[in-house]
């Protein structure tokens, strides 16, 4: 029998490959495709996958349309069967076979694709700043670098306090206190490289660090790609804020930069690009966690000293020249904004070390450090060093809670609000009158909503595990004493500060959980993602424990491997089968289920550029009241009028459970050009002393790249194995119809792009990079494809930021572009795979039993369904929906029908991944439904 089927699919082969029409077929495609095998891992940076498949592969995951996309520089699992909404579902004879059908094979491929593209950057994108890289780039080629996992640059410092306890010159080894709990500055997260995401440690890079810092680079192949265009202010970054970013009004004056008509709030009106499927908590939701994983400033500063911000110059018939005083007035940007240069910790020439007789750096030109911890443990909220602990108030009469104060706004019976700064605690001035918490920077109203339902959490967690710890109070916590590992801890046995710790580990954990699985799977709003997501969190075998259970054995193994690419490649694409969350939590080792590829974990500096994300900002929020009617627009608050200490007032005189429905009702901004909040270009800056008194943060974002050396847009993407683009064209999406007020919006943004940053008569002597080959394989030259000396796009000139905005071709459903999405993969994974708490060491000796469920089934009440099968899955419900219903109950009725908090909580989900912007019933007379 199985001679048969061998010599029956030979024949099958042997057909496909004579007859082309069989070839051309789905039939012969995916039999092509079957026989071609998985393909392997590249063995080199220029060799990269790029997103992009043979025909035969396309043809059998998509159909003909996803053959035709193979010729655009864009990622390709997008186009294949079921990936999309709707309409990408195959409608055609399926078979009975479900693996066989296109819908599976479509998503299965795509999940396949989303796999080789992390196992590549596993493999290319990783490059550390502490100089651990000289080592871990030798063992590339052979086992050594990847399998490295304790650096002696991540070793506690003599000066440090537990220098000592952790091992002293010896062998340094967390021990005892150090590892129980999540530590105030991050250290001892992994017990064999205690400084390893502690705070104050170098952020890394995820691209070579001969590609950062282009503006200043002697290395040929980047003077070839630039010449001598760029600067920190070439292009002008007020120019590219106020001709790329500004958002058009139909009304300037109701807008008025945001403010609104002075004395007038509730006519205040401005106009902004709208994403249908993402509400405005998801934007603030964002910050919050950005808050919690990185920081460039140190307590609000920057640098002494100011530096301007453009508004100075322009590109004009390719020719820069001075702005004059009447082009200033009518662009409205600031030739006298100043602000603080940012910080950096090492300038001075980069070591390098050889390699087959050429130079490689050792470290990027310029270092920043991470002012926070890296590590996801809610540092916003807790510290992350004495500083801003000092800001954090604990509740005098129950220490193991935080303090929250009754106001008029609390609802009887519920927990009040934050505290505010006292003028004894650490802060910037212009921080005063701001709620305390650690993290106070850039503070406003969704900012104050976030930490004060976290807050609540805390203390509602507090209350839950006294409550159960009285119903048993000789059970076993689960806790455990390092000291006294086998000692088990009853619950009554717990102190107050032993709650407070297990309470933040609990928080952090179930913030990770829903950023996971609950804002990303609506950020990246289609069935891939979906799956990829949620195989990140709990694995893709949740329903087959067994399954699960023997995976991860297999998985630990590879772990251990002494073959560099089964202890990384293997184990990350493994890993999906039982999920990173919570790997290794079976074993005796609490360090065990740690991966870090190789390389010690910290964000990169490109991270920090993808998640500027300041687009998702409304200029107003359209402010409703729970109480009298939910579908109506009651009043129109400036965001601005809720930054800094202004959000005070707002949050307590108007209520959290109106700010929920309001920020969850409201649609937030689509991440695209034009589409900045005006208010952002205005901002007031106290703490600088400008005669402005202003700054135009979107110029900064630009700048703050320049300073922190992001290459720009093109080597960006072939860094990260994405498909270059060979000119301002290959924006435009190609499916428009050529008359479509679309397509003509984004040909006039091209023109734009085109305008600022100019053409080059370009020659085709000229290399102009290392990390990618033209699709003949060949070099790529200063041409891009074109004849020699003719006039080209300076494409390779755009910045980051700017390129990924204008990225008008998404795959279905994603808020953020694909090149913004590809370093979510990377630094999304390591962030789980690097932390202890996130794997090996979440389990009862540190969470306690009760804390370990609570995670798992998002509160003490156990799992609970929604109703139906949402885009055909069974959903939980979710995690963030049931810390709101327990922190703000009043919101229940709201909630009710609500299945992911990050979509606009009216919004009817309709059928597979709908975008469409339609009430769900009950929400008809919303106004927003009828508003454009
Ligand atoms: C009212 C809302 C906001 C205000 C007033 C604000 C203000 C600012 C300012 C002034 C900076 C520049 C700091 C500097 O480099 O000197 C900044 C940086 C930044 N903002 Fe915002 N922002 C807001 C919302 C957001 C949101 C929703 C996101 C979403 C993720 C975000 C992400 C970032 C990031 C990633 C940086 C760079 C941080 C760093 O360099 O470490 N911001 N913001």
């Amino acid at each position: 029998m199985r001679k048969k089927v061998v010599f029956g699919l030979l024949i099958v082969a042997v057909l496909v490959s004579i007859y082309p029409e069989i070839r051309e077929s789905r039939f012969g495609s995916c039999v092509a495709y079957a026989l071609g095998g998985l393909r392997d891992v590249a063995s080199e940076r220029s060799q990269r996958f790029l997103g992009k498949v043979s025909e035969d592969t396309a043809r059998c995951r998509g159909g003909e349309a996803a053959v035709a996309w193979r010729k655009t520089p864009w990622i390709d699992w997008p186009q294949y069967w079921s990936a999309g909404g709707e309409q990408s579902r195959f409608s055609g004879v399926v078979s009975g076979f479900d693996i066989l059908s296109p819908n599976t094979r479509g998503i299965n491929g795509a999940l396949l694709d989303l796999e080789y593209q992390r196992m590549e950057l596993i493999k290319f994108n990783l490059f550390d700043n502490h100089g651990a890289y000289e080592e871990y780039f030798r063992g590339l080629s052979g086992t050594s670098g990847r399998l490295a996992n304790t650096w002696p640059q991540l070793r506690l410092p003599t000066e440090h306090a537990l220098f000592a306890a952790a091992g002293g010159n010896g062998p340094q080894k967390c021990s005892g206190e150090m590892i129980r709990f999540r530590t105030l500055t991050g250290i001892c997260n992994d017990i064999l490289n205690p400084l390893m995401g502690s705070v104050d440690q170098p952020f890394a890079r995820n691209v070579e660090f001969e590609s950062t810092f282009p503006e200043i680079s002697p290395d040929e192949v980047v003077k070839n790609r630039h010449g001598d265009r760029l600067g920190l202010l070439k292009p002008d970054p007020q120019l590219i804020s106020r001709k790329l970013f500004t958002r058009r009004q139909l009304s300037p004056d109701n807008c008025n930069d945001g403010e609104g008509p002075a004395g007038h709030s509730l006519e205040v009106n401005c106009d902004y690009h709208k994403a249908n499927h993402i509400n405005v908590l998801a934007a603030f939701w964002i910050q919050f966690m950005t808050h919690d994983w990185f920081s460039h400033l140190e307590e609000g500063r920057n640098q002494a000293g100011t530096i301007p911000l453009g508004c100075a110059m322009q590109r004009i018939d390719n020719v820069e020249q001075r702005l004059t005083q009447d082009q200033v007035a009518d662009f409205r940007c600031r030739p006298e904004d100043r602000i603080d240069k940012s910080l950096v910790a090492h300038e001075a020439p980069a070591p390098s070390f050889a390699v087959n007789g050429k130079q490689r750096l050792a470290r990027a030109p310029k270092t920043t450090l991470n002012t926070v911890t890296a590590w996801w443990d809610a540092s916003q909220i807790y510290g992350y060093n004495e500083i801003s602990q000092r800001r954090v108030k604990r509740d005098a009469r129950d220490s193991a809670k935080l303090l929250l104060e009754a106001t008029s706004a609390s609802a009887a019976g519920q927990p009040g609000y934050l505290p505010l700064l006292q003028s004894s605690d650490p802060q910037n001035p212009q921080w005063a009158g701001q709620e305390a918490v650690a993290f106070p920077d850039n503070w406003n109203i969704g900012l104050s909503f976030f930490h004060n339902v976290f807050a609540r959490e805390h203390n509602y967690f507090v209350d839950a595990f006294r409550r159960q710890a009285a119903a048993h109070p000789d059970a076993d916590s689960g806790l455990r004493d390092p000291a006294q590992p086998t000692k088990s801890i009853r619950n009554k046995d717990v102190t107050d500060t032993e709650l407070f710790e297990i309470t933040r580990l609990v928080v952090a954990a179930e913030i990770a959980k829903i950023h996971t699985i609950e804002w990303t799977t609506q950020m990246l709003y289609n069935e891939p993602l979906h799956l990829a997501m949620n195989a990140n969190w709990s694995g893709l075998l949740q329903e087959h424990p067994l399954a699960g259970a023997a995976l991860e054995e297999i998985v630990q193994r590879f772990a251990g491997s002494a073959d560099g690419k089964k202890s990384t490649a293997w184990y990350s694409a493994f890993a999906a089968g039982p999920g990173i969350f919570g790997l290794g939590n079976g074993k005796s080792d609490v360090n065990g289920g740690v991966h870090h590829f190789g390389s010690p974990f910290n964000f990169s500096e490109e991270f920090i550029n993808a998640y500027r994300l300041h687009p998702m900002v409304p200029d107003v929020i359209e402010f409703r009241d729970l109480r009298r009617d939910p579908n109506t627009v009651a009043a129109k608050i400036a965001v601005v009028n809720t930054v800094r200490g202004k959000a005070t007032d707002a949050m307590r005189q108007r209520g959290i459970a109106d700010w929920a429905l309001s920020l969850g009702r409201q649609r937030g901004g689509a991440l695209g050009l034009r589409n900045h909040p005006l208010f952002l270009q205005n901002l007031a800056m106290p703490r600088i002393k400008s005669s402005t008194g202003k700054v135009d943060v979107l110029a900064l974002d630009i700048i703050r790249d320049r300073e922190r050396g992001m290459p720009r847009y093109n080597e960006f993407r072939r860094q990260y194995g994405l498909k270059q683009l060979t000119r301002f064209d290959d924006f435009i999406d190609p499916r428009l119809p050529k008359e479509s007020p679309r397509r003509a919006e984004q040909q006039e943004l091209v023109a734009q792009l085109r305008e600022i940053y100019g053409q080059h008569r370009c020659d085709a002597a000229k290399i102009i990079t290392r990390s990618q080959r033209s699709d003949d394989r060949g070099e790529i030259n200063d041409c891009l494809g074109n004849p020699d000396g003719t006039m080209v796009d300076n494409i390779e000139d755009v910045d980051s930021l700017v390129g990924w905005l204008a990225e008008f071709v998404r795959p279905h459903g994603f808020a953020i572009s694909e090149t913004q999405f590809q370093v979510f993969v990377l630094n999304a994974s390591r962030r789980l795979f690097s932390d202890r708490f996130l794997t090996s060491s979440f389990r009862p000796e540190f969470y306690t039993h009760f804390g370990v469920k609570w995670v798992n089934e998002n509160g003490p009440e156990g799992k609970r369904m929604e109703k139906g099968n949402p885009n055909g899955h069974e959903m939980e419900v979710s995690p963030l929906k049931q810390v709101l219903l327990r922190t703000i109950p009043e919101l229940k009725a709201e909630l009710d029908p609500v299945i992911n908090v990050f979509d606009p909580w009216a919004r009817d989900r309709g059928e597979y991944y709908s975008l469409q912007w339609k009430p769900r019933p009950g929400a008809e007379t919303d106004a927003a439904f009828k508003a454009k």
